[in-house]
């Protein structure tokens, strides 16, 4: 790869290495301070130390911690940032591979800095390399231009869900659904696991424990609560199946280079895997969402694609062998092993698209690939509960987003186990400034409802449902910013000040947006944590006081909330006591000048939504904020709450 300057190093002229095979290296160079991220969703990150990252989705089979690597959804995708500027380097290869990364090292006074190292070692496939080069926000938007726009989320998956494999029976679901109602607690949508289905194969439904799915539905959504299904790729095989019947007629099953189907074992037992790589299988498998949607579900969840087969030991997926069509190029499972989900994902959201054109598709899948994101988002998967797994649940939000994958967030709580009251609390601290807020567990796993942590959590969990409700319209305009400019909402603290070396090792904060920064609690028994500050001026949103950056403060994180800053002069749309749009704007500080912008939600279609700029800026000691058109300016025409005066 060629690349002089800003960041993108072409090494010490070692062109690639290509071994016997179709197995080749490519080692590059990269300056001495730089500091890697991204390569999919990597629990040890965000920043990637030292160390091999393999590239092949991988179910760990049990709630994963930060050693834990690689998971569901790699990715040859690197964002490299270093004082002499940030790339993202992209191989184009699906191929099983690695990378290996070594951080570099300045020579201390000596003048001799080791480079850092990345070297992209893959099993086969082609050497195609992408290198998008410029400030964070430039590349994450050519990254976006290369693989495609975030798709929208409906306006209502920004809101909170929950989830939890084995609710069991409609009245469990009532239950719950009732226990948020009779607490006043907000609630967008109800996820319904394999549980739910007839001997857990896909597109059924136990009708015993669900005798009316469509009536259930509708009557949650009278409530505002929206039901949400998951989908599993594999196929019970068994000839009588209409589903199976269905597949076996199209000839969608993967196939053995005999022409044998490949059978693997999921949750149904013995499964058939839908081949995503042909485009008539991806037809075939879209029509199948009517009947989700028949039964009531207003969104789809993808599991099991990376795809798994239980095996109590070796690789849990198809076997290499297996043949793939491959956009009808034809190959092997070598190849498609990693763009199974995302080939998935595309069936689905292009099935949902034709099956109800006037709704955005809401879908979210465990696996995937560069690109997933015009399809939907994706979660942490069985992230195991833990201190660990928290801190893990935003190193895979963050490192996702710099993928170019902004919907995403952890299952609160964690997958497995019981939380803490503690725990849980600043696990649901987190997952409120997420874009995708969802509590979830296992079958076996304890309570997950807010108020099973006793009346104290409770109180403590309102306030942070508070603030996500309250800052409804603000995530409405991070999800518009990021279909129209690859930004994910949730952002590394270096963002906008990438030189800035200190910021670039900060892993427990992250800034919301361009106005917010938000510094999460991830350790037991903590009261105050410190933050690192990028430059410019930030206001305690709690205590409103202000603090001055580049540096570190000390603030209060009592149990009742995490330390949230907001920047001086930001403008952002929030939603007022009787639910019209705010305008909230922190005092800029003296001589300086500030401003936001603002998407409106134009609800859960297609209705195209224009950027409204407004800026601020003190005149005698007033905050005067105006909004920006293009022949000037005007009054905003929006109310205006000022902070930080
Ligand atoms: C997988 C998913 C998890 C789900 C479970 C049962 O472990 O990651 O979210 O609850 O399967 O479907």
């Amino acid at each position: 790869m060629a690349g002089d300057g800003a960041g993108a190093a072409a090494g010490d002229g070692a062109g690639p290495v290509v071994s016997g095979g179709g197995r080749w290296v490519q080692r590059s160079e990269v300056p001495a301070d730089a500091r890697f991220f991204g390569l999919g969703g990597r629990a040890a990150g965000p920043r990637l130390r030292d160390g091999s990252y393999r590239l092949w989705n991988t179910d760990p089979q049990r709630g994963f911690d930060p050693g834990d690597d690689p998971l569901y959804l790699t990715m040859p995708v690197q964002f490299v940032v270093s004082d002499a500027g940030t790339h993202l380097a992209f191989h184009d290869n699906s191929w099983d591979g690695r990378v290996v990364l070594a951080e570099g090292e300045e020579g201390a006074g000596s003048g001799h800095d080791r480079p850092g190292t990345s070297e992209v070692r893959m099993t086969g496939g082609p050497l195609r390399c992408w290198v998008v080069v410029g400030t964070p926000a430039r590349v994450l938007h050519g990254w976006a231009a290369l693989t495609g726009a975030p798709a929208l989320p409906p306006s209502w998956a920004l809101g909170p869900q929950h989830a939890r494999w084995g609710f069991g029976s409609a009245r469990e679901v009532r239950r719950v659904v009732a226990g948020y109602r009779e607490r006043g607690l907000p609630l967008s949508a109800l996820h319904l696991d394999i549980d739910h289905y007839d001997g857990h194969r896909v597109f059924t439904v136990d009708r015993e424990r669900f005798p009316d799915l469509p009536g259930l539905a509708e009557e949650l959504r009278e409530q505002g609560v929206r039901l949400v299904s998951i989908v599993d790729p594999a196929v019970k095989a068994e000839p009588g199946d209409p589903v199976y019947d269905g597949g076996a007629a199209v000839d969608a099953f993967v196939k053995d280079a005999r022409g044998l189907e490949v059978r693997g074992v999921v949750w149904p037992g013995e499964c058939a895997y839908p081949d995503f790589t042909d485009p008539a299988v991806r037809e075939w498998w879209g029509g199948l969402y009517e009947e989700r949607l028949r039964q009531g579900f207003a969104g789809v969840w993808h599991d099991m694609n990376e795809p798994v087969s239980f095996v109590p030991f070796g690789d849990p997926t198809l076997p290499r062998s297996a043949r793939h069509a491959l956009e009808g190029r034809g190959g092997d499972h070598r190849e498609a092993h990693n763009v199974y989900g995302l080939a998935m994902a595309r069936a689905g959201y292009e099935g949902l698209r034709r099956l109800r054109p006037d709704e955005r598709p809401f879908l979210f899948s465990r696996s995937g690939w560069a690109g997933m994101q015009r399809y939907g988002g994706t979660w942490s998967g069985d992230v195991s509960t833990g201190w660990p797994g928290l801190r893990a649940s935003l190193a895979l939000v963050l490192g996702l987003g710099l993928c170019g994958v902004p919907y995403s967030g952890p299952d609160v709580g964690g997958f497995d186990g019981s939380p803490s009251p503690e725990l849980f609390l600043r696990w649901y601290q987190l997952g409120a400034w997420l874009p995708f807020f969802r509590t979830h567990a296992a079958i076996d796993a304890g309570r997950r409802e807010p108020w099973e942590f006793g009346p104290e959590v409770l109180e403590h969990v309102r306030v942070a449902l508070a603030e996500r409700e309250r800052l409804r319209p603000y995530f409405t305009t991070l999800a518009r910013l990021a279909r129209m400019t690859g930004a994910p909402y949730v952002r590394p603290v270096w963002w906008g000040t990438p030189e800035d070396r200190a910021l670039r090792d900060c892993e427990d904060a992250f800034l919301l947006g361009d106005s917010l920064l938000v510094a999460p609690v991830l350790t037991r028994g903590a009261d105050r944590r410190a933050v690192r500050l990028p430059r410019g001026c930030w206001y305690d949103t709690a205590t409103g006081r202000a603090h001055e950056g580049p540096g570190q403060v000390l603030l209060d994180a009592p149990l009742s909330r995490v330390p949230v800053l907001a920047r001086a002069g930001a403008v952002l749309p929030v939603r007022g006591e009787g639910g019209e749009l705010v305008l909230e704007v922190w005092a800029p500080a003296a001589g300086r000048t500030g401003g936001g912008l603002v998407v409106r939600d134009t609800g859960d279609g297609w209705e195209p939504a224009s950027i409204e700029r407004y800026q601020s800026r003190l005149a005698d000691g007033r905050v005067v904020v105006e909004r920006v058109t293009d022949d000037g300016v005007e009054e905003p025409g929006l109310p205006v709450v000022v902070r930080g005066l």
